[in-house]
């Protein structure tokens, strides 16, 4: 599937239409981002490692009943997916406090929340992704009452899927965020799922191996991405 014209370039991935327009094809860059895109940065080899952690996640997803946008793996940085109606919303799932749930609460990080929390933030980034809530959602027309109830149970369920897989694999599942979308009315999940928006820590030393090590300057960045795909299955040849 040819790639025709650049619709979108976000702040690690650029999304290009197709001959098909009910498809896309996301390539991944190399690009890291940190403080809304204030602070950017290329690691060699993470547009492919990305690519190809977001690809496997999403095939386990589908498998289990998730319905997401994923269609076929192009190239070491390209995937083809479905063209969905992006909800300016992303939702949050925490199982550990950490980053913004520590700032805002001041709880010890690494705190076990159970239930999970599940939050929602508007996608802003010129107002800093500002939090809101269901009510918001509703008020603004953002996303009907139905169909953020289902992006809501989509996230659980992920949650459960996500957190097996890489228990099984010596790593806590702290926190990650999530992007839906509209397809032919069907809620589909989007986006990617990959270190750069979730929270990874090995599950004896606690040890960060997500994106943290970038914002937070622990060096290793690299190395921690494929450390994890590693342990899950991802095949990075
Ligand atoms: O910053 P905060 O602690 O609220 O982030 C929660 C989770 O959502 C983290 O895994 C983070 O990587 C992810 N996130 C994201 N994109 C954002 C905000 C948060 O991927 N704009």
């Amino acid at each position: 599937m040819q790639k025709l014209a650049e619709l979108y370039r976000g702040k690690a991935k650029t999304v290009y239409t197709t001959e098909n327009p009910d498809l896309l094809v996301l390539e991944f860059r190399n690009d890291t981002s940190a403080l809304d895109g204030e602070r950017i940065e290329q690691f060699d080899r993470k547009g492919m490692i990305n690519n190809k952690f977001n690809h496997f996640i999403m095939q386990k997803l589908e498998e289990a009943g998730i319905p997401t946008q994923m269609e076929r793996l192009l190239s070491d940085n390209e995937v083809l997916v479905k063209k969905l109606d992006m909800v300016p919303v992303e939702c949050v799932i925490r199982n550990r406090a950490a980053g913004s749930l520590v700032k805002r609460l001041g709880v010890e990080e690494g705190l076990v929340l159970n239930p999970p929390l599940f939050d929602l933030f508007l996608k802003d980034d010129a107002k800093h992704d500002p939090m809101v809530n269901e009510s918001y959602c509703k008020t603004f027309g953002w996303v009907n009452e139905e169909n953020l109830a289902r992006m809501k149970e989509l996230s659980y369920k992920t949650n459960d899927v996500l957190s097996k897989i890489f228990g099984d694999a010596g790593l806590i599942l702290v926190d990650f965020k999530l992007e839906f979308g509209l397809f032919k009315g069907e809620v589909v999940l989007g986006d990617e799922f990959s270190p750069d928006g979730s929270r990874l820590w090995d599950s004896k030393s606690l040890e960060k191996m997500d994106k943290d090590r970038y914002r937070q300057s622990l060096g290793g960045l690299i190395e921690a991405y494929e450390e994890v795909a590693k342990r899950i299955g991802v095949n990075l040849d």
